[in-house]
């Protein structure tokens, strides 16, 4: 099978994303958030599906990742997990999930492979987060890290804006990188860096790194479902790429509906039910109380 359809025989597991490194074979991750669309990504060989705190924004409608919380991931954690059968299955720890003690941390990070189903958390932060990292370790909870642009600190970083651009902030994301890899972690996103800089942290860690506007270099990358697929409100940002206008082709399939209903031509009679040959008198009657013709069972 080549490296580019992906393994369809094994479940993904720590083990294949350290293995894929080695073997150079690129890592295809995604978000998902529901049923469906999980089910659609595992079914199409991607290896690792992120629960993302990105929900707050392309599914929930907030205006950042901050207000997200623990049930709201963890409701969408469990749609997933129903349809993951083959992918390596990340959860999202929300803002303030960790933030606040390590006890606590480990506790919410608990709940998301416990309640969740979930294989392993991903939280925002490098060198600062170590003590935490290995709290979570040490509690048998894979983890992956997430460094550069991490939109949980978008007050302090003043916006969405590229980091390690400077040769202090380049020591700093190659130190917090270091100190990530040491610690353990399965695989370590490094988001919104200059392509050069993340090929150079490649290079320097034995963990996996997973790019999301960071360049071709990377051993991984991932998208946001609903940016690969066209279904946002606002453009892009450079680094993604639609693979289709799903949006506009659901709009369109909308508009067509509410054409349709009203100027009568949704339902058609072959998409309505009738009562029996025999039983019918020209007018479908129903009992009292009934509101849908009796036989809907398998909607055929
Ligand atoms: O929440 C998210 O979708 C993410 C990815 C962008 C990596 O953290």
């Amino acid at each position: 099978m080549s490296s580019t359809s992906g393994d369809f025989r094994q479940h993904v597991t720590v083990q294949t994303l350290a293995e894929k490194k080695r073997k150079r074979e690129p890592i295809v991750s995604l978000t998902a958030y529901d049923y469906i669309t999980a089910h659609l990504a595992d079914a199409a060989g991607v290896d690792l599906i992120l629960v993302g705190d990105s929900l707050a924004q392309v599914v929930l409608g907030y205006e950042n990742t901050l207000p997200v919380t623990m049930e709201e991931m963890l409701h969408h954690t469990r749609a997933v997990r129903r349809a993951v059968r083959r992918a390596f299955l990340v959860a999202d720890m929300p803002f303030g999930s960790y933030h606040a003690n390590a006890r606590k941390a480990v506790e919410n990070a608990v709940r998301f492979v416990k309640d969740g189903g979930a294989e392993a958390v991903k939280i925002e932060g490098g060198v600062a987060r170590l003590p935490l990292v290995h709290r979570i370790l040490e509690a048998e909870i894979p983890m992956v890290g997430h460094i550069g642009l991490t939109p949980q600190s978008v007050h302090r970083m003043g916006g969405y804006k590229v980091q390690g651009k400077t040769p202090s902030a380049i020591d700093a994301l190659m130190a917090d990188a270091e100190a990530l890899d040491h610690a353990g972690v399965c695989a370590l996103v490094l988001e919104g860096i200059p392509r050069e800089v993340a090929a150079r942290i490649t290079a320097a860690v034995t963990t996996p790194t997973i790019g999301i506007g960071a360049g071709p270099d990377c051993d991984g990358q991932i998208l946001v479902f609903h940016d690969l697929a066209g279904l946002t409100v606002h453009p892009p940002a450079k680094f993604v790429r639609r693979y289709v206008q799903a949006g506009e082709v659901i709009s369109q399939a909308i508009h067509s509906y509410c054409e349709d209903v009203r100027s009568g031509a949704f339902p058609a009679d072959a998409e309505s039910y009738h009562l029996p040959r025999e039983s019918s008198h020209g007018t479908a009657s129903r009992p009292p109380g009934e509101s849908h013709p009796a036989p809907l069972a398998g909607r055929k």
